[in-house]
């Protein structure tokens, strides 16, 4: 499966999914693809990797209605730090996944500059196996100049490893005087993040009915609206989709509101 699909949709969803670009569009969403292994039971595979695969051919088909609908920002939480606790057979298949899937994108690179995506891997890349991380950074590399869209996948990143690595590079650039400690404020620090490229995320979506962050962009969601789905991430669908879009809409002046102004104002 690409990462690129033609459209699925059928007529109702379609015209579903013009009433639902008639208003405010997110920039940027970021999902958390959460519920793969529990999928993978509910429909008895002998292994997790066959609900991890069914997994990517759900995001590739999310990016498709996310291109279609104008959002010019997707990050997804691919894989964390601490998902390399799992078992060595599962972490490796899904290296394997990986390393397959970045492969297939590098073969089918056309696709991705005709649609103008820039890919960026954000996360600590020393822990990523060189095999696949040679695959993400030629990915990276030849997306750089695409200015359409923007796909981030978060791969060995955990929120806390993206600060602490951040405080890392900040205290290098005081000790070597490059950076006065005083000119260190949230913009200077965002600007040093793996994220630095990106805009904050207007949208999160969490599926498989789990409500937490699991130590995904906690420094980024501060006025981020959380959607969560009871959907494990395969089952995801375009009804799920355009829900979480539509709640956002419903308070995306509010937290447009919110985000120039702070939340001191919204005590008034
Ligand atoms: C969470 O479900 C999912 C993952 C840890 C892996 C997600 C990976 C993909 C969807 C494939 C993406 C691949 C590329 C190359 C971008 P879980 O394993 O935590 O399932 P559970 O919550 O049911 O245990
Ligand atoms: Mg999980």
């Amino acid at each position: 499966m690409s990462w690129m699909r033609e459209n699925t949709l059928n007529c109702l969803q379609s015209c579903a999914v013009k009433v639902i670009k008639s208003g405010h569009v997110p920039r940027h969403v970021a999902f958390i693809m959460d519920g793969n292994r529990r999928y993978a039971s509910k429909k008895n595979y002998n292994s997790f990797i066959q609900g991890h695969t069914e997994g990517f051919d759900k995001l590739a088909e999310t990016l498709q209605w996310c291109l279609d609908l104008g959002v010019k920002e997707v990050t997804v939480y691919a894989f964390s730090i601490e998902n390399f606790k799992r078992s060595k057979e599962e972490v490796d298949e899904l290296m394997t996944l990986a390393e397959n899937k970045f492969q297939k994108l590098l073969d089918e690179r056309e696709k991705l500059m005709e649609h103008g995506v820039r890919i960026c891997v954000i996360g600590n890349l020393t822990l990523i196996p060189e095999n696949v991380r040679k695959l993400m950074d030629e990915a990276v590399l030849i997306t750089k100049d695409n200015s359409k869209a923007l796909l981030n996948v978060a791969f060995a990143y955990t929120s806390r490893d993206e600060i602490v690595e951040t405080i890392k590079v900040m205290a290098e650039k005081v000790s070597s005087s490059q950076v006065l400690p005083d000119d260190i404020d949230e913009k200077l620090f965002s600007e040093h993040m793996y994220t630095r490229q990106s805009s904050d995320p207007d949208l999160i979506i969490r599926t498989s009915g789990e409500v937490r962050f699991s130590d995904f962009l906690l420094w980024q969601f501060s006025y981020s609206y959380i959607y969560f789905s009871k959907s494990f991430w395969p089952e995801f669908n375009i009804w799920d989709f355009l829900t979480a879009i539509f709640y956002y809409q419903r308070n995306a002046d509010e937290l447009q509101r919110l985000r120039c102004y702070g939340e001191t104002e919204n005590k008034v």
